[in-house]
């Protein structure tokens, strides 16, 4: 029979591990500089050409690789960073596989020159695709220099999967400003197509927060110092009015090793407690030390995630370090408390999706399923299957919205509005409830899509632009995107290095924007990328949901404003000529109506 098991041959199995350590230019990029951090460089230039993917130079004043271990080093699994497995549990530098440049060679073209201060002669070789194809002794300064070209040319299915330039190099130069954040005694200097992106000449940490995200926020930072035995934390933390809507500010390093971690996260916003509003994060900049072998930074093939020993004792060193430097700045911080759920509440309204809202059936009293109010919790019913529009009359409505004809009157009577945020009515179903502010944002959300979708989107220009700081990584994001934008009624331009200018927003939003609104929106768009980008339908933009209900507080009728009736009466007609009036854009109901059927029921009359 034959054999359907067979071993893989050795340029298959690299290809397979290189694949995993090398998922994009940007990890070539990171691997590299690691190698040369460990090297013990105090300078690093990094160009790249077309975000990497045509070509990506490292050069490092660093020891340089001996001429006798350059082709050892390119084998798998070799490193003079640990000798036995005992060793993984105290690592001191970035690398220690023994992987990552073995991956780098095996898909790509790489020239590799390098030299120690011993030799007075250095070696370069060239690679293509895992094959040594030149070795020579050559005159070169002491440390490496690396040229990977044509990354992926042998895995055309990994080629074609890489995303745009901008992308690549929004990746790259977030591993830069990670690492020179966490090794200020180097030097940096990272360049796209020639032009400069990052230059950081070795300094501190603040002074590298200042070159990389700008003076304002590295004037808005001070200082955290925590310790617990062996336990350290120490860095910078901003108040939370520099807070953003992603997380992408949040800079956490153990012991020097840039890491995304939930459990320092949830301590980090634990720490700002109230202080912080919902879904926003600050900016900070923390730096961990602990013994080596607390942590374990063998757990993710590309290094970026950490385990430890003692996650209690991180997150507390944490969460106090950041409460006691907030509160030593004068701010007062509350913990945050979670919410009681539903208190007594005789009937719960809480129908998540429409869906709920529409098949549940009325609960009948008589039916004996409903003993007592406490027990009870009724799911109101609203009569979708019905619609409303049937009462409006289109002529009438054309000429005067606001006040309708007395046919209409009759047909949809306001009764009143209780707690300023729910619309009572009349209708000849029965009793309409609305949410003033889920039906206004829905209205304005719809109009928007409206304009969007005809493309007469209506533009305010701002009389005097607002520009918002970003980091060098953000750039040519915002670059990319500016075009797309105009479809949205934004107008924005990049300025510098680190700045997005926002000319004119939708008129939808308002004449102006305040700067707090306009970082919002720029982190928005930054959120929602992927989205912006891509050709989707509009309506599950959540992009657009988002910018509606960031306006919406400024914008849309609030809960608790005071309106009158006949604003009231506009606002549902309004809602009920739109074809789906009955979910604001996030899904909450807007309008509720219980029917006469179900108030008889309430009322016990459908016996007989
Ligand atoms: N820029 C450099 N300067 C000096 N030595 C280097 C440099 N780059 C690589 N080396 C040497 O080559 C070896 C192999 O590098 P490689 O990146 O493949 O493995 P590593 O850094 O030991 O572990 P990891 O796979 O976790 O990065 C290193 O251990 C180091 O001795
Ligand atoms: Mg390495």
């Amino acid at each position: 029979m034959e054999k359907r098991v067979i071993e893989l041959d050795t340029a298959t199995i690299s290809k397979i591990a290189a694949g995993e350590v090398i998922e994009r230019p940007a990890s070539v990029v990171k691997e590299l500089i690691e190698n040369s951090i460990d090297a013990n460089s105090t300078q690093i230039t990094i160009n790249i050409q077309e975000g990497g993917k045509k070509a990506i130079e490292i050069i490092d004043n660093g020891v340089g690789i001996p001429h006798d271990d350059v082709i050892l080093s390119l084998q798998r699994h070799t490193t003079s960073k640990i000798k036995t497995a005992d060793d993984l549990f105290a690592i001191h530098t970035l690398g220690f596989r023994g992987e990552a440049l073995s991956s780098i060679v095996s898909v790509a073209i790489v020239d590799i020159y390098t030299r120690t201060k011993e030799e007075e002669l250095g070696t370069h070789v060239i690679i293509e695709g895992g094959t040594t194809t030149l070795e020579e002794q050559t005159s070169i300064p002491i440390g490496t220099r690396i040229l990977v070209k044509n990354l992926f040319f042998n895995v055309p299915v990994r080629k074609k999967f890489l995303k745009t330039t901008a992308t690549e190099v929004n990746h790259i130069t977030e591993y830069v400003t990670k690492l020179a954040l966490s090794h200020p005694q180097i030097a940096f200097s990272l360049k796209h197509n020639e032009k400069s992106i990052i230059t950081v000449p070795k300094g501190d940490l603040l002074s590298q927060i200042a070159t990389i995200f700008g003076n304002n926020i590295a004037k808005a930072c001070f200082p955290v110092n925590n310790m617990e035995e062996s336990y350290f934390l120490k860095g910078y933390i901003t108040k939370p009015e520099y807070s953003r809507k992603s997380r992408d500010y949040i800079y956490i390093h153990i012991n020097n090793r840039p890491i995304t971690d939930k459990i320092i996260t949830n301590a980090i916003l634990k720490g700002y407690g109230t202080s912080m509003p919902d879904k926003r994060f600050p900016i900070v900049f923390l730096f961990i030390n602990l013994p080596a072998d607390e942590i374990d930074v063998n757990v993710h093939p590309t290094k970026r995630e950490v385990r430890f020993n003692n996650e209690t004792k991180i997150f507390r060193l944490v969460e106090t370090g950041v409460r006691e430097s907030l509160e030593k700045s004068g701010l007062k911080v509350f913990e945050r408390v979670e919410h009681p759920h539903s208190q007594t509440q005789f009937i719960k309204t809480t129908p998540t999706s429409t869906e709920r809202l529409e098949t549940k059936p009325p609960i009948s009293l008589k039916s004996g399923s409903v003993t007592s109010f406490e027990k009870s919790s009724f799911q109101l019913i609203s009569k979708r299957d019905q619609p409303l529009q049937k009462y409006i009359h289109k002529e009438t409505e054309k000429k005067s919205p606001i006040h309708p004809q007395t046919e209409e009157r009759r047909t949809i009577r306001v009764l009143g509005i209780i707690k300023n945020t729910y619309i009572i009515a009349e209708t000849q179903e029965g009793l309409l409830l609305c949410d003033q502010h889920a039906a206004h944002e829905k209205i304005n959300y719809l109009k928007y899509l409206y304009q969007i979708e005809n493309k007469k989107i209506a533009v305010q220009q701002l009389l005097a632009p607002v520009s918002i700081e970003i980091k060098p990584s953000e750039i040519e994001l915002y670059n990319e995107l500016k075009e797309k934008l105009k479809t949205f009624g934004f107008d924005v331009d990049i300025f510098g290095r680190r700045e997005v200018v926002i000319r004119s927003i939708p008129s939808i939003l308002g004449k102006t924007i305040s700067v707090l609104a306009a970082k919002d929106v720029v982190d928005i768009f930054k959120n929602y990328a992927t989205e912006i980008r891509a050709e989707i339908d509009l309506k599950d933009m959540s992009f657009i949901k988002e910018i509606i209900s960031l306006f919406a507080c400024k914008r849309s009728i609030k809960a608790g404003d005071r309106i009158n009736l006949h604003q009231a009466e506009s606002l549902i007609i309004q809602l009920l000529k739109q074809k789906d009036p009955y979910a604001c854009p996030h899904g909450r109901p807007t309008l509720i109506i219980l029917n006469a059927k179900y108030l008889e029921e309430l009322f016990l009359r459908d016996y007989k």
